[in-house]
């Protein structure tokens, strides 16, 4: 058989140049490793600059000290979900039994594709699970190290887990190391680019080799051309990939640096197209068989497809080498260039003949959907059948990006009729929000052009758009489809309504108030609406609670919007228990039916409740988990619930910072802006600049009137504007805006917090007593704190203690409070200046600290407590042992009677 020119030389064994800072960087690290303290290193750099060769060597090392899982990012699979942790995790698992202990077996169906999901929400639950399973592992095997080279191509939920668990090392005796091509060097790949940016990733860049290695390179594969190294090192730049393939062309040829210029580099792309193109017939159609099949093929399956055998040719001019599972490239730009002698034609029915054949042969759905996604349209009904079921299975498994990406191919294929169209484009949709893509509405507004006024798509359509935070347009779909008139759909109109300034509206808004309510969700939406219009809550509660009596309000993304004020009614008319029973319910839905808008919106209405009812510290892990759930950097009523939940905490730098990711101009008047100018004014009011707050609450206060929101419990802005006046010297000020507020809030019922205002902007130590004696945990505990701070600065610290010591009691159920009220203390009157929040006792316990203390004092292990909340046992010790610190307390027996 003939032979052709190698593309590239194999390079001297064992020479691996200029890497010991990063091989003394990892040996480090790896120490450290075995000690518990994980970590994720990330080698960046060009193509063909040593990334692969790099992670092969440290891998190696660590070969001994640390059991070693690999995989590789692959251009064909980068679409399907979890490809990567497969192959990192699937051999051990094959011969491991007994480590889908706990919530590890939220993972399961990671490893059996089409199975029965979790009943969870699937990203979030699945990463959980892969995080445990990696913990059960660690704890069976010892040190682990995960190393994924080619990390640009793998696929986005691999990548995602990998950053969620990055964050959960600390404690676990686990290595990430991704090998990857700079970020101005890959597609879209989000969660990579996050890595990236992560000051928790240690990043190991690889830089070519300099001119003093390039002559070491030399003397080993080029001796008689170690003279040339500095032009060698002139042509390449030092990248070592390029280097040999200098070499291989110029060995036994040019012996001259005018020759070696002469010669020139020419681009691994070129070189294998002239080996090639002079190679024996054959060789060419089996590489390109391998580049569309993928690396891996097994060779009969290479040679089949091909109609041809020439694999000892390919082997021997480096084109190809044997892996253990089969024919693969010898280097990825090899592969690449193979393809990219395909013309695009060539390249999408060579996928087809791959899908086809593979199709007819009952392989797995998946690769034949990845074969799919490279060719033009097929026609034929299996194939819109087999990427539709990929599809679903993408959705389901949590990784909607790829569902998107197989339904708009799905689109490409004929369909059974307009109504099959529209359904596969409103899908499309659903994927894309999910995904938190911006073209979501897109998607349904080309549905709806299809089948205008299709009810499920409309609806569907405007919650997408209320969720983007544009409830004005949402009414205008809305009322512009011309929809059939029934219950849900006017409930639907008239949340929408809600928000909207328009004639139209107010005309909705109108017809609605003029009737009695029929159907649960226009009852509740019309009870909002009379909260907000400030009508007495007891009113507001009997529309509201019979709503939620039968446990079955519809909850769904079509809903979302009817469905949060709904809530807000209850929370508003302070009928916390209803909203909770509820609420626990519709978070379980969430969970169950996997619908992540659904799931992270009834735990941030739950946050919302215990907020108000003062229980701060639920309050916080519930927001906590809604932002975890959507990474949706639009998920701004997440960010304004831990805002307030912060400033109820006294967390003032933490609320700024939430307060600063809320982008006013990209909200339509929705609620969520004026909360956020709330938590500003509260925020410039703990920072003590009483004149910045006042004019801040004042301006708020007009934004209110103006959008129907002035409703003095939802938005207590004269409380905040009164407190600014007092604390600025301003007394006439202050006592008007309070007595404004006592008012409205008692004409609407809920007058607590109100009347505690203004005994304290009168500094009235005998008013903000009585105000305090109320059975409201916060307003209670605010009082007492405000009372004895008083006494003490007025040097009765004796009268002092027992109103300090009944707001720590308190505390525990509510967290720290009266920070922003501290802005009203008395300039430090004979050296007692106020104290801040104690070091000690169970007020000081961080809302993390208290709910790891509770559980434990329940009895949870540590390794429950870390189950539960969702965090690694490393944060679980940390919250522990600094909790025992503060309680003063030595073990886990004195914990409950401490908090108690
Ligand atoms: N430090 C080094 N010393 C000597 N030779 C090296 C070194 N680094 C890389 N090489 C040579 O260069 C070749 C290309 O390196 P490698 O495949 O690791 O590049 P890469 O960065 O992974 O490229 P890609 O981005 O395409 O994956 C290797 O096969 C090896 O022969
Ligand atoms: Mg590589």
């Amino acid at each position: 058989m003939a032979a052709i020119d190698p593309v590239v030389a194999p390079s001297p064994a064992g020479l691996l140049l200029e890497r010991e800072r990063h091989v003394e960087a990892f040996t480090g690290a790896l120490e450290e490793v075995a000690g518990g303290a994980g970590t994720t290193v990330l080698i960046v750099g060009e193509a063909g600059v040593g990334k692969s060769m790099l992670l092969r060597e440290l891998t190696g090392r660590a070969g001994g000290r640390a059991t070693v899982l690999r995989a590789r990012g692959d251009e064909l699979e980068q679409e399907f979900p979890y490809g990567v942790a497969r192959q990192l995790l699937e051999p051990l698992l094959r011969t491991l039994q007994d480590v889908w202990d706990g919530p590890a077996e939220l993972a399961r169906s990671v490893f059996t594709p089409g199975a029965e999901g979790p009943s969870d929400d699937p990203s979030f639950a699945r990463q959980q699970g892969l995080y445990w399973l990696v913990v059960n592992l660690a704890e069976r095997l010892g040190p682990l190290v995960l190393a994924v080279d080619d990390a640009h191509r793998a696929d986005e939920p691999s990548l995602r887990f990998m950053r969620f668990l990055g964050h959960r090392l600390d404690g676990l005796p686990v290595a990430q190391v991704l090998a990857s091509r700079p970020l101005a060097e890959i597609e879209h790949r989000p969660a990579l680019a996050d890595m990236l940016e992560d000051p928790l990733v240690q990043t190991l860049a690889v830089d070519r080799l300099s001119r003093e290695a390039t002559a070491a390179f030399l003397e080993r594969a080029w001796p008689e051309g170690a003279t040339l190294a500095a032009v060698c090192h002139e042509l390449t730049g030092g990248n070592p990939l390029m280097l040999r393939a200098l070499v291989t062309e110029a060995r036994g040829t040019v012996d001259t640096a005018a020759g070696l210029r002469a010669l020139g580099v020419r681009p691994i792309g070129q070189r294998v197209r002239r080996a090639l193109a002079g190679a024996p017939a054959g060789a060419l159609e089996l590489a390109q068989a391998v580049a569309v099949l993928g690396d891996d093929t097994p060779a009969v399956e290479a040679v089949a497809f091909a109609g041809a055998d020439p694999i000892d040719i390919l082997l021997r001019a480096g084109i190809l080498e044997e892996g253990p599972r089969g024919l693969r490239f010898v280097h990825p730009l090899v592969r690449t260039s193979v393809y990219r002698l395909l013309s695009p034609v060539e390249r999408a029915a060579a996928h087809l003949r791959a899908a086809r054949t593979l199709h007819a042969r009952g392989v797995s759905g998946e690769l034949v959907a990845a074969h799919l996604l490279h060719t033009g349209p097929v026609g034929e009904p299996w194939a819109a059948r087999v990427l539709d079921e990929a599809a679903e299975r993408a959705l389901a498994s949590g990784a909607p990006e790829s569902a998107a990406q197989l339904i708009a191919r799905a689109l490409e294929e004929p369909d059974a009729g307009v109504a099959e169209r529209a359904r596969r484009l409103a899908r499309l949709g659903d994927a894309q929000s999910s995904a938190g893509v911006s073209d979501a509405l897109g998607s349904y507004e080309r549905a709806l052009a299809l089948t205008p006024g299709a009810v499920a798509i409309t609806l569907q359509y405007s919650g997408a758009l209320a969720m983007a935070g544009r409830t004005v347009d949402a009414f205008a779909v809305l009322d512009g489809a011309q929809l059939p008139d029934d219950p849900t759909i006017r409930a639907a109109l008239h949340a929408a309504a809600l928000f909207t300034d328009s004639s139209a509206a107010r005309e909705h808004r109108d017809a609605v108030a003029a009737r009695t309510p029929d159907g649960p969700l226009l009852a509740a939406t019309t009870a909002y609406e009379l909260a907000m219009r400030n009508a007495p809550v007891d009113r507001v509660a009997a529309l509201a609670v019979p709503v939620f009596g039968g446990g079955a309000l519809p909850l769904e993304l079509s809903t979302t919007m009817a469905y949060g004020y709904a809530v807000w009614a209850l929370i508003l008319s302070e009928r916390f228990d209803v909203a909770r029973a509820e609420l626990d319910r519709a978070v379980e839905l969430g969970r169950r039916t996997g619908t992540l808008v659904v799931h992270a919106l009834a735990l941030l209405l739950r946050a919302g409740t215990n907020l108000r009812a003062g229980a701060l510290q639920a309050a916080e892990a519930d927001a906590q988990q809604s932002l975890a759930l959507s990474e949706h950097p639009s998920w701004r009523f997440g960010n304004a619930a831990a805002m307030q939940i912060l400033l109820a905490q006294g967390r003032v730098q933490e609320a700024a910072a939430a307060a600063a990711r809320i982008d006013a101009h990209t909200v339509q008047g929705v609620s969520v802006v004026l909360l956020a100018e709330q938590a500003r004014a509260r925020v410039l009011l703990a920072q003590r600049q009483p004149e910045a707050a006042l004019a801040a609450a004042e301006a708020l206060g007009r934004h209110a009137a103006l959008a129907l929101f002035d409703n003095p419990v939802f938005l207590p802005w004269r409380e905040t504007a009164a407190l600014a006046a007092a604390a600025a010297g301003r007394p006439e000020r202050a006592a008007a805006l309070a007595a404004e507020q006592v008012a409205l809030a008692g004409a609407y019922g809920v007058a607590a917090e109100a009347r505690l205002v203004e005994a304290l902007v009168a500094r009235d130590a005998e008013r903000i007593e009585a105000a305090a004696a109320v059975d409201r945990p916060l307003v209670r505990a605010r009082g007492l704190l405000a009372l004895g701070r008083m006494r003490r600065v007025a040097g009765s610290l004796t009268a002092a203690r027992e109103p300090l010591r009944e707001a720590m009691e308190l505390a525990p159920a509510g967290g720290a409070v009266g920070l922003v009220d501290e802005a009203l203390d008395e300039p430090a009157a004979a050296g007692a200046r106020p104290r801040r929040r104690a070091g000690s006792g169970a007020l000081a316990l961080t809302a993390a600290e208290a709910r790891v203390a509770r559980l434990a004092a329940d009895g949870a292990s540590n390794r429950e407590i870390a189950q539960e909340l969702f965090v690694t046992l490393k944060t679980v010790e940390m919250h522990l042992s600094s909790a025992y610190r503060k309680l003063d307390i030595s073990s886990r027996a004195q914990l409950a009677s401490r908090l108690d």
